[in-house]
């Protein structure tokens, strides 16, 4: 087993990383302070996971929430059926809450547990690979609204987030390889050497090797440990994270939620930053296929879809809500392993590489 730290002072927490850690009780009892558990999952991780989570708590006094699966239900009202509980079940300020699932259910459980007598502690169990490596790490936590994507939510860091790479067995091809995007984006942003790793072991990870599923973890994690404790609040550097979203944000807004997997759609937009870094004269043509060829491998789409013209991406795009001042602002690369931080971009570019990259 791997420990990692995410260094934030007094809210400093440990990523456990490695095989088999569902059912470590120990891993859990540290950072849990009273009798009172409940752990929030959804109806297709619970008849999976959940009593062997459980079974770590004999003794305890443990509930469970079990909500819908699916990012329609990531809302206020889904939330408040967890207050129900811990009201209903007359949980207290230092009661624990352990949100096991995909990244779904760790934004409302951490959400949950920051607004729950303005904040009880709470462990994230991360199942899937994108919160393995991305959501569950770093304390944003949210739900949607009707009028935009994790647009209320809070700041709020967890006591320890355990990532068994064994539960990845049951996560479908699809999942994981947009898991596999995210990954992916870290040695784009920051890890060259990352980067060439992926290139020799992408196999690998696609037939679920578990060591190497752990090593792609734990650089992941180290990597966006080390830019949460430099940003935790996204001022700055963690800016960076975003490469290829204000795209990908635009792709999924543009074919509709559910059509892509935001990793699918993530991976189609870095690969439009890649070119559009490529004529800004950052990325050489031979890094850009590099970066093509990496995310066909991963088994993730590479072009836009047909039915997103120009026009609609630039509609979307400019409502983004990293943007300023209706100016549209881009992280794109420099070199394979070093981002920049968000650039104002010139439209006339910008909708160069909208019509030429992936339309030929
Ligand atoms: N907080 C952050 O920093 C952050 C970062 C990135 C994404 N997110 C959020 O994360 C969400 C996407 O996360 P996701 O991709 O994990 O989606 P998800 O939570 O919907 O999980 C994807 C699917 O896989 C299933 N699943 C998860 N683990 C499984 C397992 N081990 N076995 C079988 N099935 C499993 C889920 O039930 C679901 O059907 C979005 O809501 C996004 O906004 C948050
Ligand atoms: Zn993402």
């Amino acid at each position: 087993m791997k420990r990692l730290l995410v260094e934030l002072g007094k809210r400093s927490y440990p990523i456990y990383i490695g095989s088999n850690l569902l059912s470590q009780a120990d891993l859990y009892i540290q950072h849990v302070k009273s009798r009172q558990v409940i752990v929030v999952t959804n109806e297709t991780i619970a008849p999976l996971y959940l009593a062997t989570v459980l079974n770590n708590f004999q003794g305890y006094n443990t509930e469970q929430v079990i909500l819908p699966d699916g990012e329609q239900f990531k809302t206020l009202t889904f939330v408040s059926q967890i207050f129900d509980k811990l009201l209903s079940c007359k949980f207290g300020r230092s009661a624990t809450l352990i949100a096991l699932g995909g990244g779904v259910v760790g934004d409302m459980g951490g959400f949950a547990a920051a607004c729950y007598q303005r904040g009880i502690p709470f462990l994230q169990i991360p199942t899937s690979l994108l919160a393995q490596v991305d959501s569950s790490v770093g304390g944003k936590t949210g739900v949607n609204h009707p009028l935009g994507k994790n647009m209320i939510g809070a700041f709020y860091q967890p006591q320890c987030v355990i990532a068994d790479a064994e539960v990845l067995d049951t996560l479908d091809n699809r999942q994981l390889s947009a898991g596999l995007a995210e990954v992916i984006k870290y040695g784009l942003i920051r890890d060259a050497e990352f980067f060439v790793w992926l290139e020799h072991n992408i196999d690998a990870l696609l037939s679920r090797d578990k060591e190497a599923l752990a090593f792609a973890i734990e650089r992941s994690c180290v990597n966006k440990a080390e830019i949460v404790a430099e940003d935790e609040t996204e001022s700055g550097v963690r800016a960076t994270l975003n490469l290829g979203h204000t795209f990908g944000h635009a792709i999924e807004t543009g074919v509709g939620y559910g059509e892509y997997l935001h990793g699918e759609a993530v991976a189609v937009g870095i690969c439009q930053a890649a070119d559009l870094s490529r004529r800004k004269g950052w990325l050489t043509e031979a890094e850009v296929a590099r970066i093509i060829a990496l995310f066909k491998k991963a088994k993730l789409p590479v072009n836009p879809p047909a039915e997103m013209d120009v026009q609609r991406f630039l509609e979307l795009m400019s409502v983004d809500k990293k943007n300023s001042d209706g100016q549209i602002r881009l992280i794109l690369l420099q070199q394979i392993g070093k981002a920049t931080l968000p650039v104002n971009i010139n439209q006339e570019l910008l909708e160069v590489t909208l019509k030429t990259y992936g339309r030929l």
